[in-house]
């Protein structure tokens, strides 16, 4: 997979504060009881490229639904209820001005670098809608059911800066399309 020519995304995201990164189904779904509802490698290899030394600001049960703490990333984790595990590369915060704080400072004291990422799960896009000047979305070809979601872009105030195609294949069950929306008063 490639990205559209002349567009370099991670030179891209990096000119942002705080970016969001989701993929979801036509019907808005993230996630069916705290998993993934599809298998795409090539979106994952996406997301982990993207990411990669940054910090990424997720809820509790996303970051319980990972296997292990994303490496090469300050994983930020936000929870009411959650210990600290003591791991290298995870810190948890008790709320999101806490977590975008705590990014702030690692970006500014050169221990990773911009954007900030929102990555989920769908109570924490939600609370951070309004606060995110860009939204890297996969949209999948399906419509599933699920408990998670994201919500629509409203156009007023989203545009489309590009957008990437991927087909279904032995691979991937379905086709998806990645897209890159900004913030009209955030436009650079
Ligand atoms: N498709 C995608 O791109 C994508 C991305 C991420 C996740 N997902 C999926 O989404 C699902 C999980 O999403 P979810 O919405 O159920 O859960 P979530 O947002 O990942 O986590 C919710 C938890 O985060 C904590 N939290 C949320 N807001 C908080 C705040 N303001 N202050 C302190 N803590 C706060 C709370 O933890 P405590 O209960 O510990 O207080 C809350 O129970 C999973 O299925 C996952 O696979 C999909």
């Amino acid at each position: 997979m490639s990205e559209p020519d002349s567009f370099d995304p991670r030179a891209f995201h990096a000119q942002f504060d705080i970016a969001m990164i989701v993929a979801c189904s036509r019907n808005g779904v993230i996630g069916r009881d705290g998993d993934l509802p599809w298998h795409l490698p090539e979106d994952l290899r996406h997301f982990m490229r993207s990411t990669k030394g940054c910090p990424v600001v997720m809820g509790r049960k996303t970051y319980e639904s990972l296997d292990k703490p994303l490496p090469s990333r300050l994983n930020i984790v936000v929870s009411h209820s959650m210990k600290d595990p003591g791991l290298t590369g995870v810190m948890v915060v008790g709320g999101l001005d806490q977590a975008i704080e705590v990014a702030r400072r690692a970006i500014d004291e050169g221990e990773v670098g911009a954007p900030i990422w929102i990555a989920g799960g769908g109570t924490i896009y939600t609370q951070m809608m309004a606060r995110t000047e860009l939204v890297v979305r996969t949209l999948v070809d399906c419509v599933v059911d699920g408990d998670a979601s994201f919500p629509d872009l409203d156009p007023e105030l989203w545009t489309m800066r590009t957008s990437f195609r991927v087909d279904a294949d032995d691979r991937h069950d379905f086709g998806f399309e990645i897209e890159w929306w900004e913030r009209i008063s955030a436009q650079k």
